[in-house]
């Protein structure tokens, strides 16, 4: 180190770059072979992370080292095995563009202070925008994660269809919506019972005749929907609600209709995509987080906006500060800060930019076809076996089932035991009041011979509980 310590020297740089490269390709490397999660004694771990911080430095290994246990004592959330929740990726693409992002440190929130990386998230943002079905002006910005991309969304939705004093606007969801749909609302101001769950049907999407009917009533007690969001993709299920039908509602009752397409939005990317998931360019908003279906890291979420000036009016501030009089856009020209809650923030733009440009889309589009097909694969093999009950038809990479028969703390067994042979990881849900497995293909590191042997496992674990 040179006698500026925040500041490496040239072979400083490269050592630390070695060490830190070493340590993640060892770490992906054997992600096949580690478990598909470990606890056993996370705890301790975590007690022992818990130090004052030091006054002088130490070594970068000794960093690592301390590291390393940390991350292997988890779920293995970017491993072939997870099938839980809604897998998350972690392409290594991705990380040398956070590395580079961060390395380079540029401001891009606001589009003056650095026009060509602007154009850089601009430019990723056209692309998903191309990937819906929107046309050339629609818009957006890249948030956090599906639950910040609701919450811009309902603000943007706010500022076009109600008044400022908006307390009696109400909110359309399914019983089977995201729950971050109900928090967005309750951040943006709307009173928790002015979010209103529509019943579903037996494939466990949203009835279009409950929710005209619901608006009804609605309406004839004084209050003003504004707002209805289908799940393209739901999280418990993967069931797509009827989007035509209900796109078709909204414009004769004049509410904005926000599409919560988080997980299930780039399947539209396959062949055939168009089909799994209709009607979805006719949303006024859509939710679609690249930290899901494009497998990249935790922290890439999007909201696309058809009408763009909505955003705006929703996040812009009418007096900006005026130290940032100098640097602000013109009207045709808005920062990302005048379009989302953010000022400071992130590159997240060259973390999709730029496995998109390494990989090419066909890359990203066999991968998601090969999710399909492997969530298919299991549907056939398991609504095959007399043993279990598979709720549906995977409508995109979803599967879930129960055991026949049984009752719910037999079905947790069933879960306990298959996710202690840690080869998978599977995680439950309730659905119409009882415990559900859930098989959730999601990862691109996730092949044939992860999902045979989550299926292996029901079946020896079913078979060991019958007996
Ligand atoms: C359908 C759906 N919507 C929204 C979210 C929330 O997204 P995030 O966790 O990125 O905030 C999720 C998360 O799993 C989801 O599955």
């Amino acid at each position: 180190m040179t006698s500026h310590p925040l500041e490496p020297d040239d072979a400083a740089m490269r050592e630390m770059t070695r060490a830190v490269a070493e340590f993640v390709r060892r770490h992906v490397a054997t992600l096949s072979e580690q478990p598909a999660h470990d606890l056993d004694g996370a705890s301790a771990i975590a007690a022992a992370l818990r130090t004052p911080v030091p006054e002088a430095g130490a070594p970068l290994d000794a960093i690592l080292g301390d590291l390393a246990p940390a991350v292997a004592k988890s779920f293995n959330a970017a491993g072939p095995g997870y099938l839980a929740f809604i897998p998350g990726g972690g392409l290594y693409a991705s990380a040398l563009a956070d590395f580079v992002a961060c390395a380079v440190n540029r401001y891009v929130g606001v589009a003056k202070a650095a026009p060509a990386l602007v154009q850089i998230e601009r430019t990723v943002l056209a692309w998903l925008a191309g990937f819906v079905g929107y046309p050339a002006s629609a818009g957006g910005i890249l948030t956090s994660g599906g639950s910040l991309a609701h919450l811009s969304a309902i603000v943007a939705a706010r500022a076009d269809r109600l008044p400022d004093d908006f307390l009696r606007g109400t909110i359309y969801v399914s019983t089977q919506t995201h729950r971050s749909i109900a928090k967005a609302a309750r951040i943006a101001g709307f009173p928790a019972a002015n979010v209103r769950a529509v019943p579903v049907d037996a494939r466990l999407r949203m009835i279009p005749e409950e929710l005209a009917g619901a608006i009804r009533r609605d309406r004839g007690a004084g209050f003003s929907p504004f707002l209805v969001v289908p799940t393209l993709g739901t999280t418990n299920t993967g069931a797509v609600d009827p989007v035509p039908a209900i796109v078709a509602i909204a414009r004769r009752e004049g509410l904005w209709v926000h599409g919560d397409a988080a997980y299930g939005g780039f399947f539209r990317l396959v062949d055939g995509g168009d089909a799994l998931l209709p009607g979805m360019a006719d949303c006024d908003s859509i939710t679609i987080d690249p930290h899901k279906g494009l497998f990249l890291p935790y922290g890439t979420g999007c909201l696309l906006v058809r009408d763009p000036a909505a955003l705006r009016r929703g996040h812009a501030d009418e007096r900006p500060a005026a130290y940032l009089a100098d640097v602000s856009g013109a009207d045709d020209d808005a920062g990302f800060d005048e379009l989302s809650p953010e000022l400071s923030r992130d590159f997240r733009g060259l973390r999709v930019w730029l496995p998109m440009r390494l990989h090419g889309l066909g890359a990203f589009r066999a991968a998601l076809a090969e999710k399909l097909a492997l969530a298919r694969f299991a549907y056939d093999e398991l609504r095959r076996d007399p043993r279990f009950e598979v709720l549906d038809e995977p409508q995109l990479s979803i599967v879930a089932l129960r055991m026949k028969g049984r009752d719910d703390a037999a079905n947790a067994e069933l879960m306990r035991r298959v996710n202690a042979r840690k080869r998978v990881f599977l995680s439950s849900t309730d659905v119409d009041g009882k415990y559900t497995l859930r098989i959730c293909v999601l990862s691109f590191r996730t092949h044939a011979d992860r999902v045979e042997d989550a299926v292996r496992g029901l079946r020896e674990e079913a078979a060991a509980l019958a007996r």
